[in-house]
């Protein structure tokens, strides 16, 4: 390299007319006006507009310019002038100046790029995870990459002006359950055996607090082997903390603490503490879900006790069957949607085991719906007050088991808000949802912990464990932001006894529990102090606060929703050899 830049292609600009600069960097556009050649040189700070006269650069630089092709790699020293009046680009920082070359190196050459790079927008996006290096280019991924970088500066700062101490755990470990499957590693020096990677730190950090580190912050690689959306990723990053001696305020405080830096230093907004707090109750009740977008009301009502002697087929069979009615007033959006909106609710809800959406439409010459001729005349009165019924509205209903009528009606929720443009994109929404149950119960009817099994009940309800386990609360929070959940922890168990009883319930039996958790159990026996904390996806934070939709958009090289990674074709086959090495043999899933 002859030529080492002594500027950027971003921060030239009026004040440098008449300067010799020196510049580095890759070609864009490319432009031959009668003779004179105008391309756009850019780097990571901006683009800057070089010109090519023959008479400044002499013949050869010209011809060689006549060469380049997008994705180039040149350097150039030249002169700033002063773009002619009329020919400013008011989009670009360095719009008002343009550089005339007078010496020109051509480090690297490119073939041509499979899509544009500079000015890409949508195009397909495996194809962009395929050659990333390039889609990387991208302003907006790039934007998000260097907003990534200062968001973990600032939270990195917080966390060490607030006397935590950063430490790393193992990646190679044994598994920690999170609620998905582990990625497995074998281990060839021992035969047979194999390495979990971690879905959270959970059991190191407690064990650091035993440790006596007090406060633990880690920036955590975290692996889990689940189904993915557009908020989750096979491999992702938590803030992940833990404090001793604490309660649920505490890490709270310290959490909303944190969040004031971040949107005062990070999206200069101000942020009013303390934050909103709704039970998991409520929030289940009232929105469907434990992770609500609350820009927006629409709000779930019961409707149960109205229908208990209803006639209608669909309404009476699932009150009978254990289940229940729930509904949504869509408040004064008759007019923004036509019968084929509502028809569609039915398809939309079955994915989601939903059998169908009664609906009825609040018309100036009085109720129209396929439902009501089975109702009296109280239920409709007492459904309408309930509902605060009124002209231009929309009642719809959903009548099953519980957890289907939650998830219909909280997609749905989601669904008519996003249509009907009921709240502002940029606006945000930030809350806690505090005392979740200890056990739900899972798709065999059996009891599973709502966190993970080391979440501590609370006190008071620590004598419910012999008895009505689904009434147990814990001090278990989460965060969330723009209804998705972007944090969780709670309070832990510290008591070895405790900790056996909750792995009995679910299931776990003692010989499993000790082969399992014997290292964790052992901890708690020698002085684990009372603790608890929280781990934040910082993915899904850095996602939210840019306003994108897909994680992908906010991780360097991620996976496609199949848990691939186009760009270097993992996961993929390895050599016999290896296998051998390892003991393990492949069968054929056909
Ligand atoms: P949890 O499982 O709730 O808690 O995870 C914490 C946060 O991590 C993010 N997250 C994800 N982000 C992207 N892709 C994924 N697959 C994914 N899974 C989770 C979410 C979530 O809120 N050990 C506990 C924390 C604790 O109790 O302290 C834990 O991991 O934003
Ligand atoms: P049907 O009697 O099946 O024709 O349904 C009558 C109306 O009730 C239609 O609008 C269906 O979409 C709706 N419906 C069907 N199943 C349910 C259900 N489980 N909850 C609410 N509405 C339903």
């Amino acid at each position: 390299m002859k030529i080492k830049r002594n500027s950027t292609c971003g921060n030239l600009n009026m004040k440098d007319i008449g300067k010799t600069v020196k510049l580095s960097g890759w070609v864009e556009n490319y432009r031959d006006h009668g003779g004179i050649i105008f391309i756009d040189l850019y780097d990571r700070w901006g683009i800057t507009q070089i010109v090519f006269d023959p008479a400044v650069s002499g013949k050869a630089n010209h011809e060689a310019a006549g060469s380049f092709r997008s994705q180039y790699v040149i350097s150039v020293i030249g002169e700033v002038r002063k773009r002619p009046e009329g020919s400013e680009n008011t989009k670009l920082s360095t719009g008002s100046i343009e550089v005339y070359a007078k010496e020109l190196e051509i480090l690297n050459e490119s073939k041509t790029p499979p899509f544009e790079v500079y000015y890409s927008s949508v195009v397909n996006e495996e194809l962009r995870l395929k050659y990333r290096y390039l889609d990387l280019k991208n302003p907006k991924l790039q934007q998000a990459m260097i907003f990534r970088s200062d968001l973990l500066n600032t939270i990195r700062n917080y966390f060490h002006e607030n006397d935590f101490v950063e430490i790393e755990t193992p990646i190679l470990t044994k598994s920690t359950p999170e609620g998905a499957r582990d990625y497995l590693v074998p281990s060839r020096v021992n035969p047979g055996n194999f390495f979990a990677l971690p879905q959270s730190p959970q059991l190191f950090k407690q064990m650091l607090m035993t440790a006596g580190y007090d406060k633990y912050i880690q920036v955590a690689r975290c692996f889990r082997d689940e189904d993915l959306r557009a908020d989750r990723q096979p491999e992702f990053t938590q803030i992940d903390l833990e404090m001793s001696f604490i309660d649920r305020e505490d890490v709270i405080s310290v959490t909303e603490g944190l969040f004031k830096e971040i949107y005062g230093k990070r999206l200069k907004k101000d942020l009013t503490l303390p934050l909103p707090r709704i039970t998991y109750d409520d929030a289940m009740l009232k929105y469907g879900c434990d992770a609500p977008d609350l820009r927006f009301g629409l709000e779930i009502v019961e409707l149960s006790d109205i229908f208990q002697k209803t006639e209608l087929a669909v309404f009476k069979g699932a009150l009978a069957s254990g289940g229940l009615v729930r509904g949504i007033n869509l408040k004064g959006l008759s007019s923004q949607l036509a019968r084929k909106d509502l028809d569609y609710m039915t398809d939309f809800v079955k994915p989601l085991r939903g059998k169908g959406v009664a609906w009825i439409r609040m018309n100036d010459d009085g109720p129209q719906s396929p439902i009501i001729k089975f109702f009296t005349e109280e239920e409709s009165s007492a459904l309408y007050k309930r509902m605060n019924a009124e002209t231009g509205d929309v009642l719809i209903f959903l009548a099953d088991k519980e957890k289907i009528v939650c998830s219909c009606l909280s997609e749905l929720r989601k669904f008519f808000a996003k249509k009907c443009s009921l709240y502002n994109e940029n606006d945000f929404s930030l809350f806690w949802v505090i005392d979740f149950p200890m056990f739900g119960i899972n798709d065999k009817g059996k009891p599973e912990v709502l966190h993970h099994p080391f979440t501590s009940p609370k006190p008071e309800d620590l004598e419910k464990l012999d008895g009505d386990i689904y009434s147990i609360k814990t001090n278990a929070y989460d965060i969330v932001l723009n209804g998705h959940e972007v944090g969780g922890g709670s309070i832990r168990i510290h008591n070895s006894d405790i900790q056996r009883k909750i792995f009995k319930i679910i299931g776990i039996d003692k010989e499993n529990a000790e082969k399992q958790f014997g290292y964790l159990l052992e901890a708690l026996d020698f002085g684990t102090p009372p603790h608890g904390g929280l781990a934040l996806g910082l993915d899904r934070l850095v996602m939210l606060l840019l306003g994108l939709d897909s994680i992908r958009d906010v991780i360097a090289f991620p996976k496609t929703q199949k848990a691939i990674c186009m760009l270097t074709n993992a996961p993929s086959e390895v050599s016999a050899d290896q296998l051998e090495e390892l003991f393990i043999e492949t069968v054929s899933n056909e």
